[in-house]
């Protein structure tokens, strides 16, 4: 499904035709609960993708699977046309929560990644400094953890992903945890960064606008278990201006896909918990 985009813009970052990640018939169950139930996309080389869902339907869960942190029951998932069987340093990753280590400085949690890879310290401290620099945290490299806002640790966790230098940059809720003001100035940063980075992108998020402004495309999933029921090309130029009508056609299609979904599985449980009194009594 995808709106009828009336003028078509010339994309300034130019996301490549090759895919990097595909996923075929995706399922996980995790005991007997069916998380995803089959998940099939192709995400192409250079293409900022955003995954937006109902919560609790297996977005999380489709992450750590690029991510290799977890396998699929069945299906099959691809970077580069080789099957995925763990991590990698082509994968690199922000969780929701962000995962700092508390006693070691700014610039040892972005070099971290590096230190463990064997990179030699100067190189290593060269590219973290750059990445620092790029996510507005110089002045900060020998700051602890504990000392830092929310929005300069996500900001040390998105830095050290960077660092790293994966090929695909996978973000699980990137700014959920920040004040409207600070994301959106993170949400202009991420915009530069990645047509700075020119890397593959797949972020998580609840917040539709939020996907529209910096995707290419939207895959919208269902509840869980999860199937994709949209995908939406979202074909503006960056830096987009939330204000563009396009944009807003964009973002009122998707919210209404999302509403609909999230008050048919609410009407679903319902009838289940209904049905379940019912036996009970
Ligand atoms: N390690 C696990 N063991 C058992 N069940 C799990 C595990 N991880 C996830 N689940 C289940 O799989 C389903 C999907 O979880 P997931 O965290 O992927 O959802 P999500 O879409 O990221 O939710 P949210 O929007 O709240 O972050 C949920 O029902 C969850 O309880
Ligand atoms: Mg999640």
């Amino acid at each position: 499904m995808s709106v009828d985009t009336a003028r078509i813009l010339p994309l300034r970052n130019g996301a490549g035709t090759n895919p990097k990640i595909v996923a075929k018939n995706i399922q996980k169950y995790f005991g007997n609960v069916l998380a995803m139930e089959d998940i099939s996309c192709s995400i192409n080389e250079r293409e900022f993708v955003a995954i937006i869902g109902p919560s609790g339907c297996g977005k999380s869960t489709f992450l750590y699977l690029i991510a290799g942190f977890e396998k699929a029951s069945h299906g099959e998932l691809l970077i580069n046309n080789v099957p995925i069987t763990g991590p990698g340093p082509d994968r690199g990753i922000v969780f929701q929560e962000f995962v700092l280590f508390p006693w070691l400085t700014v610039l040892r949690n972005v070099t971290l990644g590096l230190d463990i890879k064997g990179v030699q310290r100067q190189e290593a401290e060269e590219r973290a400094r750059k990445w620092i620099r790029l996510t507005g945290l110089s002045g900060f490299e020998d700051a602890y953890p504990s000392t830092l806002s929310g929005g300069m640790k996500q900001r040390v966790a998105i830095a050290r992903a960077l660092t790293y230098d994966p090929e695909v940059l996978l973000l699980d809720e990137p700014f959920g945890a920040l004040d409207v003001q600070t994301k959106n100035y993170m949400i202009q940063d991420l915009q530069n960064l990645w047509l700075e980075a020119n890397r593959t992108i797949v972020m998580i998020t609840h917040s539709v606008s939020e996907a529209v402004q910096l995707a290419d495309r939207v895959l919208v999933l269902s509840s869980r278990p999860s199937r994709i029921i949209a995908d939406v090309a979202i074909k503006l130029p960056h830096p987009r201006d939330l204000r563009d009508p396009l944009l807003r056609r964009h973002e009122d299609e998707i919210t209404a896909i999302l509403s609909a979904e999230v008050d048919k599985a609410m009407s679903l449980e319902r009838q289940a918990s209904a049905k379940a009194e019912r036996r009970g009594s």
